[in-house]
């Protein structure tokens, strides 16, 4: 099904003409860069979902980025003719925009499947997104440097609109491969949750299961947000201040200590992984003052914020207990939010206050930019 770049046939112009299914450059282009922002637009997605209406934007995903792939053969014929007309810095940076593009794809599947789920101190997912991210401005200066995908009405006729089904099939039977053979060959890919997340291993026997939980406090990694830091509080020091209306109040560890609200929840982290667990500590809700109105905002004692919807405070839970043990400095200590049906990035760890503003939770970067 592939292109050809060889003669087949009798040409009138006299340039090679593809054999198979025929795109052409510009179509072939075209497809690459739907493709591509689909896979960023639903990777950014997928990123904000916590709840099962995840599950189709993942497979989107998926779907988009195995497009790409499907594109290539016919891409390496474009590749092949501009790489013999151009020197210089501006082939190198297409060839690496290429590369990036190529090891994005790599990392993905390699966490889909669970076949390379770590590459030394990172995980796949965290080199998936790294590569992406990285091929974005070059994505930008590829189209705007070389064009050659401008739309034409002629894209919307029948016979174009099924070449582009058959590449969406060529995808679709793509990514049922990669499903079966993960499922087939019992990858740890195939414990996937609906964001695409795969479960912790168990300590007890050197990470070989992986454990659907409760896990212990030991099962769970210990990862921050970009270039959040560790803290080491002192519990005895430590206060936290509730911010409402004007009025502030501070709680100390063992008041807090005192309520034993329980919780059992999903922490599922944007580098891949989820573990369910036991979470004790105190709702938020028992803090506010009645009849508030607006949103919280939760603050870590690194400067590390997230603002969330008043109405969760029911079932959100400042943490002081993981596991019936406290926290460990890693896991947020003295206290850390529990955002159940929330990714990781909302449980904010080592909170120093929660304010409540009038302002509505989505006033905020959609994900945290330090
Ligand atoms: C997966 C995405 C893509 C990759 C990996 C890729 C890579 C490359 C490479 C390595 C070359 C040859 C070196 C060069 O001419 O600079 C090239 C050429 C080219 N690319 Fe892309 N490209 C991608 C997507 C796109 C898109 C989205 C467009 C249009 C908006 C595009 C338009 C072109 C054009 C017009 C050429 C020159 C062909 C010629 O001179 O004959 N490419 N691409
Ligand atoms: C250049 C852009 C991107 C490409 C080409 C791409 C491609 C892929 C591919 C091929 C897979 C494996 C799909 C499967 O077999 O099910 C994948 C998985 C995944 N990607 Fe991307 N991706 C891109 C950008 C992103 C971004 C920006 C994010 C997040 C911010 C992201 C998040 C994910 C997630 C969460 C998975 C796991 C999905 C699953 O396990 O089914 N991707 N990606």
């Amino acid at each position: 099904m592939g292109p050809r770049a060889t003669r087949a046939g009798p040409s009138t112009t006299g340039r090679p003409r593809p054999a198979g299914l025929r795109l052409g450059a510009r179509r072939t282009n075209l497809g690459l860069l739907i493709g591509l922002v689909a896979a960023l637009v639903t990777g950014g997605l997928a990123f904000a979902a916590g709840t099962g209406w995840g599950r189709p934007v993942v497979v989107a995903h998926g779907l988009a980025g195995l497009a790409v792939l499907v594109l290539a053969p016919w891409k390496s014929v474009v590749v092949r003719r501009g790489l013999a007309r151009r020197s210089g810095a501006g082939r190198w940076t297409s060839v690496a925009f290429g590369l990036l593009v190529l090891a994005a794809a790599a990392a993905g599947l390699a966490h889909a499947t669970g076949a390379l789920a770590h590459l030394g101190p990172v995980s796949a997912m965290q080199v998936h997104v790294g590569a992406a991210l990285a091929a974005v401005p070059l994505l930008a200066w590829h189209a705007a440097a070389r064009g050659g995908a401008r739309p034409r009405r002629t894209d919307l006729s029948r016979r174009a609109l099924l070449r582009a089904g058959v590449v969406a099939g060529g995808a679709g039977l793509l990514w049922l491969a990669v499903e079966g053979a993960t499922r087939l060959a019992a990858l740890p890919g195939a414990r996937r949750r609906f964001t695409g997340s795969i479960p912790v291993t168990g300590q007890a026997d050197g990470g070989a299961t992986a454990v659907p939980g409760p896990v212990d406090a030991a099962s769970i990694p210990v990862t921050q947000w970009l270039d959040d830091r560790v803290q080491a509080l002192d519990p005895a020091a430590w206060r936290l201040r509730i911010a409402a209306g004007g009025t502030t109040r501070d709680w100390t560890y063992a008041e807090l200590e005192g309520f034993g609200d329980q919780v059992e929840a999903v922490l599922d982290c944007t580098g891949g992984w989820f573990a369910l667990a036991t979470w004790e500590g105190v709702r938020l809700d028992r803090l506010l003052p009645p009849g508030a109105a607006g949103s919280v905002v939760v603050v870590s004692a690194t400067g590390y914020r997230r603002r969330l919807p008043l109405g969760d405070a029911g079932t959100l839970l400042l943490a002081t207990r993981l596991a019936g043990r406290p926290l460990s400095a890693g896991h947020g200590f003295p206290a850390r939010l529990v955002a159940p049906g929330r990714r990781g990035f909302w449980w904010v760890k080592w909170v120093v206050s929660v304010e409540l503003d009038p302002a509505p939770w989505w006033r905020q970067p959609p994900f945290p930019l330090t």
